[in-house]
């Protein structure tokens, strides 16, 4: 009997571990164009920064570029607004751009979607 109630209790702790991996991934996998996207209060300091410190700057900081980034700085305002086409063909792995980030897969949609609002506004330093 003890046996039997070990059993199901392993079997039951391992289907509940193996939905909540599958909800994080499905998360992971279409995090896109859910509700959750802020498609209006888009900013450099509030969008753009965050995004390029969480997915670039290890290989594109001031310090690291010249190392692992090719050279090409994506910490300050201006280097980031010399180089916004460079960066949207990277992120969205279109035209010949390098896809960005290296070895690192394609971004979720709404980064893509805000990094596109902020240089369809101009790029501004806001
Ligand atoms: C692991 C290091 C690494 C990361 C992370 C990384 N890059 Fe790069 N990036 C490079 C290297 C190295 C190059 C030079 C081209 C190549 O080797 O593909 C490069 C090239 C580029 C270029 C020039 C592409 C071209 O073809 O002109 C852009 C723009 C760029 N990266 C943007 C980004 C952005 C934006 C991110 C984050 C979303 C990012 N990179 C993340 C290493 C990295």
């Amino acid at each position: 009997m003890n046996h039997k109630y070990l059993i199901i209790v392993t079997f039951v702790t391992i289907l509940l571990a193996a939905g909540s991996c599958y909800y994080d991934n499905e998360e992971a996998l279409y995090p896109s164009l859910n509700s959750s996207c802020d498609t209006t209060n888009v900013t450099f300091s509030g969008k753009i920064v965050p995004m390029l410190a969480g997915n670039c700057l290890s290989c594109h900081s001031n310090s690291m570029a010249a190392a692992a980034g090719n050279g090409i700085r994506l910490q300050d305002y201006t280097d980031v607004k010399a180089r916004t086409t460079a960066i949207a063909g990277s992120i969205k792995h279109t035209g010949t751009y390098s896809p960005m980030p290296k070895n690192g897969g394609t971004l979720n949609a709404c980064l893509i979607i805000q990094f596109d609002i902020w240089v369809n506004k101009g790029a501004p330093n806001n």
